[in-house]
C-alpha cells in the first residue's frame, strides 16, 4: 500500500511502486489533467509539481513519492474558480487543441512559485522542456506574463484546491 499526497489530500493506493505517477493520477484517481504525450519524459504534457519542482509524471515511479507533496493542475483551481495562471491562459486563449496546456501550466506555476517576476529570458528557458505541437508558444508566454503581473499586483498567493 502506498500513500500519496496529492493536492493536499492523502490517498492510499494498492499499486506497484514502479507504476508511473501519471498512470496512477489518470487511472486510479481520475485526475485527468496531466496527459500522456510521449511516455518517456520528452514532451512535458504530463508535468506536475512535486515539492515545488515541475516533473514529468510519466517517468516518476509512485514508490519514490512517499512523504512528498504532489500538485496537479486540478489543485490550482476549477472550471468555476480558475487559479491565477489558469485564468491568464484563458484570457490569452493560450490553448489550441489544449493537449499540452496542463503540463505548460504546471511547469509555469513552478517557476512563478519561486520567482513571481521572471524575465522573458527566464520564462523561455524554464518552459523549454515542454512542447506544443499546435505552436501556441507566443500565447502561452503571454499567459505566463499576464499571471506574473496579476500575482505581483494582487499579491495573491496560489492556493491548492480545498485550502
Ligand atoms: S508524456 Fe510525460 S514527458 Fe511526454
Ligand atoms: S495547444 Fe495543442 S499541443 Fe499545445
Amino acid at each position: 500500500m502506498i500513500t500519496l499526497t496529492i493536492n493536499g489530500k492523502a490517498h492510499q493506493l494498492d499499486v506497484d511502486p514502479e507504476t508511473p505517477l501519471l498512470y496512477v493520477l489518470r487511472g486510479e484517481l481520475a485526475l485527468n489533467g496531466a496527459k500522456f504525450g510521449c511516455g518517456v519524459g520528452q514532451c512535458g504534457a504530463c508535468a506536475v509539481i512535486v515539492d515545488g519542482t515541475a516533473v514529468n509524471s510519466c517517468v516518476v515511479p509512485v514508490g519514490t513519492l512517499k512523504g512528498r507533496r504532489v500538485v496537479t493542475v486540478e489543485g490550482l483551481g476549477s472550471t468555476e474558480k480558475p487559479g491565477v495562471l489558469q485564468q491568464a491562459f484563458i484570457d490569452e486563449q493560450a490553448a489550441q487543441c489544449g493537449y499540452c496546456i496542463a503540463g505548460m501550466i504546471m511547469r509555469a506555476q513552478a517557476l512563478l512559485d519561486q520567482n513571481p517576476a521572471p524575465s522573458d529570458t527566464e520564462i523561455r528557458a524554464h518552459m523549454q522542456p515542454n512542447l506544443c505541437r499546435c505552436g501556441t508558444h507566443v500565447r502561452i508566454l503571454r499567459g505566463i506574463r499576464r499571471a506574473s503581473e496579476a500575482l505581483r499586483h494582487n499579491a495573491a498567493p496560489r492556493r491548492e484546491a480545498g485550502k
